[in-house]
């Protein structure tokens, strides 16, 4: 078995992460729960059509989510298939510090990485920052609000593009447990990415910073969601703006 499935195949990272191993030659197959593009349609939290998307695979990247609650259960269904079938090597993509800052979903993610790691299948986990569509959605969300409500936390957003190039080199490898953390070229305070979104996107609404106490708070501004040591890929928040917004 040599084939390489890559769940979540249409999405943001998905998406590059099968070009990238495509471009090695290797055998990619995508699931997503609509078989949109060629995937294959399998349902991570029913489990309908996993086992059959699983057959000749010996290495799943998993990159499939439901942006909630749900995404447990896609990583449990997704691991007891993976260890029935036979998988020699499960790659896992998290986030930087879910361990550290106190959210819900950041808790979730933590588990998944247990249920992966705990799978009985050798395993390999990515922790990686904020895609920089990620940092201008939060300012974009707040379509209805007369003035940007940005708190002074530091981010070190990155190209989901690159972070796709590392997770196709860490499929082909052997499994290698939690790999270091990687974050983009720029560790910025969200008030200066925003003054670059707003640059971009002509949005003329003012920043309105705010400061709270509390967990949440202490934890962004102490640093949670970055990266110590070398910093990862090339590609700089501005470079995002530029193809998403034009020049
Ligand atoms: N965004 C960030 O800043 C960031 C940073 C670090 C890590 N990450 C992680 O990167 C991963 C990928 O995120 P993304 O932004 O690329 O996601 P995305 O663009 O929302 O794509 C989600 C993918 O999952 C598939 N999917 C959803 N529900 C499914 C189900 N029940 N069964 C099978 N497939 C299903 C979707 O296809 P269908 O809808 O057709 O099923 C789609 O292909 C996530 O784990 C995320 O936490 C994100």
């Amino acid at each position: 078995m040599t084939g390489y499935l890559v769940t979540g195949a249409t999405g943001q990272l998905g998406r590059p992460t099968a070009a990238a191993l495509r471009a090695d030659g290797h055998d990619v197959r995508g699931l997503t729960s609509s078989g949109r593009e060629g995937t294959a349609a399998a349902d991570l939290v029913t489990g309908e059509g996993v086992d059959t998307a699983l057959e000749g695979i010996d290495t799943v990247v998993h990159l499939a989510t439901a942006n909630g609650r749900r995404d447990l259960e896609m990583a449990r269904t997704l691991a007891r298939a993976a260890r029935r079938s036979g998988v020699g090597h499960l790659v896992l993509v998290s986030i930087v510090g879910v361990d550290r800052i106190p959210l819900s979903f950041y808790r979730d993610r933590l588990r998944i990485e247990e249920i992966v790691a705990g799978s009985g299948v050798p395993s390999t986990v990515q922790r990686a920052t904020q895609f920089h569509s990620l940092v201008a959605g939060l300012f974009a969300a707040q379509r209805f609000v007369p003035a940007v409500v940005a708190p002074a936390w530091r981010f070190q957003p990155v190209a989901a593009e690159e972070v796709a190039v590392r997770l196709a080199e860490l499929a082909v490898g052997e499994p290698r447990g939690r790999v270091p953390d990687i974050g983009g070229p720029e560790q910025r305070d969200l008030r200066d990415l925003h003054a670059a979104w707003k640059r971009a996107s002509g949005d003329r609404r003012p920043l309105l910073p705010v400061r709270l106490p509390g967990k949440l708070f202490a934890a962004y501004e102490g640093g949670a969601a970055l990266v110590r040591g070398e910093p990862f890929g090339r590609r700089v928040f501005e470079d995002y703006l530029r193809e998403r917004y034009g020049a």
